[in-house]
């Protein structure tokens, strides 16, 4: 497969941060049926998905070579092509040219393809400002035992590094948030992993103080992050994800994503009533971590992204979440210092 690039922005005294490399969500494999096509905006242009007949997943770049047709625009799922719906050319799912309607196909035409992946239900492309191919792949998490996924989207003005960082920044939750995050352990870095372990209060008790869960949460480049806290007095555990995705510099689209699994007195109620539950409880969850994000946004809007920060005592996760973050860019456009 070939690999699109896509322009690293650069430019300016306070220059946004380029197009990190990496895995990045264009959307559900639930809204992808076979034969259908769908456009998506990443990385300052659009991308075509389409799922064949047989259930084959394709991102393809929107323009027909032949005259330019966008291929989001009307082209259709034939089989196992996908037709442009200028001239009716048709592509297999190599890109190739296979059938010009009363012609010979010219196969020296092909779509340019993005590498693409289903994992647990998500759409995820991947993106290398060189084109590299993959080098990593998104750890699948177990499905087992947990009920169906809840999604609540938003668009925010701003970059993935810039909103993940706030998961190291625990400085900002009282403050922002109220909620007074702690750190478990410092940031563990693997690769292009990163696990963060932080424990957060879910209740007060007068008299006793807080009532407090860990979380542990994995952030798999600047496009993937999967959480999960156990609840076990409730029977409860909650998964969820945060998807930040490029559409243009400065602009991303967020995903976020839940869903529980229910066990204890909860697995005695009817198996519909804890799909019930699971699936209220999960949308409470991504709706609250929606207001969350909102509260960020009030900062994220406004603020400039500062190449050199200077940390603070207690600033040290974001000191290593900064160095971690390098590997995802080409080395010519990483100069990004901390003083620690
Ligand atoms: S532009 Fe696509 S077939 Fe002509
Ligand atoms: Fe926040």
């Amino acid at each position: 497969m070939s690999k699109p690039k896509r322009p690293v922005a650069t430019g300016d005294p306070w220059p946004p941060l380029p197009y990190p490399a990496g895995w990045f969500c264009l959307g559900l494999a639930s809204e992808l049926k076979p034969g259908t096509v769908l456009t998506r905006t990443f990385m300052g242009s659009d991308v075509v998905l389409y799922r064949t007949e047989r259930g084959v997943v394709r991102a393809v770049e929107p323009h027909c070579p032949h005259l330019g047709a966008h291929l989001g625009s009307g082209g259709r799922i034939v089989g196992e092509n996908i037709q442009c719906p200028f001239h009716a050319f048709e592509y297999d799912p190599d890109g190739t040219c296979v059938r010009v309607p009363d012609s010979e196909p010219l196969k020296k035409l092909s779509l340019t393809q993005w590498t693409i992946r289903e994992v647990n239900g998500l759409l995820m492309v991947w993106y290398a400002p060189d084109g590299a191919a993959p080098y990593w792949e998104i750890p699948q998490v177990d499905p087992q035992g947990f009920h169906r996924v809840q999604l609540h989207s938003k668009h925010v003005s701003s970059h993935p590094q810039e909103l993940y960082e706030n998961t190291v920044d625990y400085r900002h939750f009282s403050v922002v948030h109220a909620v007074p995050l702690e750190e478990i352990a410092p940031p563990e870095t693997d690769g292009p992993f990163l696990r963060v372990h932080t424990k957060v209060p879910i209740a007060r008790i007068p008299g006793v103080g807080n009532i407090w869960v860990g979380q542990t949460v994995l952030i798999a480049g600047l496009g993937y992050l999967v959480a999960e806290i156990d609840f076990p007095r409730l029977g409860v555990t909650v998964r969820s994800w945060a998807l930040f995705t490029a559409t243009d510099v400065w602009e991303t689209d967020i995903r976020l994503l839940a869903c529980c699994a229910v066990a204890g007195p909860l697995k005695r109620v009817p198996r519909p009533v804890q799909a019930l539950i699971a699936r209220l409880l999960a949308k409470a969850v991504v709706f609250k971590i929606g207001k969350v994000l909102d509260e960020d946004n009030v900062i994220w809007k406004s603020k400039r992204y500062m190449h050199q920060p200077h940390l603070a005592q207690g600033d040290k996760a974001v000191g290593i979440y900064r160095h971690h973050v390098r590997q995802f860019y080409p080395s010519e456009t990483t100069g990004q210092e901390v003083s620690l």
